[in-house]
């Protein structure tokens, strides 16, 4: 069986209904590095494959038995008790960074982000450790348009999970998740950051090694809808601008992807 046809079945309940026909992936557009997380891939999913797994049925899709990655080094608070799983998203794009020219020792400052989303609670209640691997993953393709595809629709990588939002800063403070779309309506939220924690040593980095950035707790501001309170972004892969500004322009990009966690429930704290 082809390969992408397998990634179809495993990550979009699309293949239930007539599969579009994706592009074939190249192979040779993935950098070396990048290899081992593909065939990672491939070969995890084999596995599920040969242990009778039907992975052409309609994914459960029960998040209450999701579990949130955490990290053994100085984690972060947990969810508010009594806040559910609303939403697992793969969040591929960049983290934008400014320079003071002026400045050879200045650190870069972070300038917001900018990712899409892909709806990946299917995934994160079914199959985990698939689930782990997809930012890694995620990072060794840029996202591309399905080739004449009416509105464009953009894909991550070889998968085909759907698109479930955006995710971008609103100020140098409010990063802001638009969750609502044509398919699903799960809300908006602008957030304020609570707290971060270090990625893991082993984190992926990014195509030019650069570290993962931060795992973050995030608290939603006043005006969120989808009753979402708060959002946490967890296995990170790229991200980081380097520790100084030397060499580099005024403003820069750096390619990366995480998970996106989203809670919801009543106001318990702001
Ligand atoms: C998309 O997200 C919604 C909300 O989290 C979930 O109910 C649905 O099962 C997801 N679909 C897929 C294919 O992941
Ligand atoms: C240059 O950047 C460093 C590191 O951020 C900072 O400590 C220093 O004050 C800056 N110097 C000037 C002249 O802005
Ligand atoms: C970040 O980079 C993207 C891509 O170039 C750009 O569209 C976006 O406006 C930038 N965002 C910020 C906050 O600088
Ligand atoms: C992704 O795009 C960048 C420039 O936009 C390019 O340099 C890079 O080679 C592309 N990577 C892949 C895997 O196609
Ligand atoms: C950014 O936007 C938020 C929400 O609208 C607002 O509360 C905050 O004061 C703004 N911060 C800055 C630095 O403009």
């Amino acid at each position: 069986m082809h390969a992408s046809i397998i990634l179809s079945m495993a990550l979009g309940a699309s293949s239930i209904i007539a599969a579009p026909v994706w592009p074939q992936i190249n192979w040779n557009s993935v950098k070396p590095d990048g290899i081992d997380s593909v065939s990672e891939y491939f070969n995890m999913l084999a596995k599920k494959v040969e242990a009778g797994k039907l992975m052409a049925l309609a994914p459960t899709c029960d998040l209450s038995t999701a579990v949130m990655p955490t990290v053994s080094v100085d984690p972060l608070v947990p969810p508010t008790e009594g806040l559910t799983l609303k939403h697992v998203a793969v969040g591929r794009g960049t983290q934008n960074y400014t320079c003071d020219l002026a400045n050879a020792t200045a650190v870069p400052v972070l300038a917001g982000a900018v990712a899409t989303l892909f709806n990946a609670s299917c995934v994160a209640s079914t199959y985990p450790d698939l689930l782990q691997t997809l930012p890694k993953l995620a990072l060794q393709f840029n996202l591309t348009s399905e080739e004449g595809g009416i509105g464009g629709q953009i894909r991550m990588g070889p998968t085909d999970l759907a698109i479930s939002g955006k995710h971008f800063f609103t100020n140098s403070t409010t990063p802001f998740f638009n969750l609502d779309t044509d398919q699903y309506q799960i809300g908006e939220a602008g957030c304020q950051k609570d707290s971060q924690t270090d990625a893991p040593n082993d984190a992926p980095t990014g195509l030019q090694g650069e570290k993962a950035v931060p795992w973050l707790r995030l608290l939603t501001r006043v005006g969120a809808t989808g009753n979402l309170q708060q959002v946490y972004r967890v296995e990170t892969a790229g991200g980081s601008a380097p520790a100084t500004c030397d060499g580099m322009p005024a403003s820069f990009e750096v390619q990366y992807s995480a998970q996106y966690w989203f809670w919801e429930g009543q106001p318990t704290e702001t």
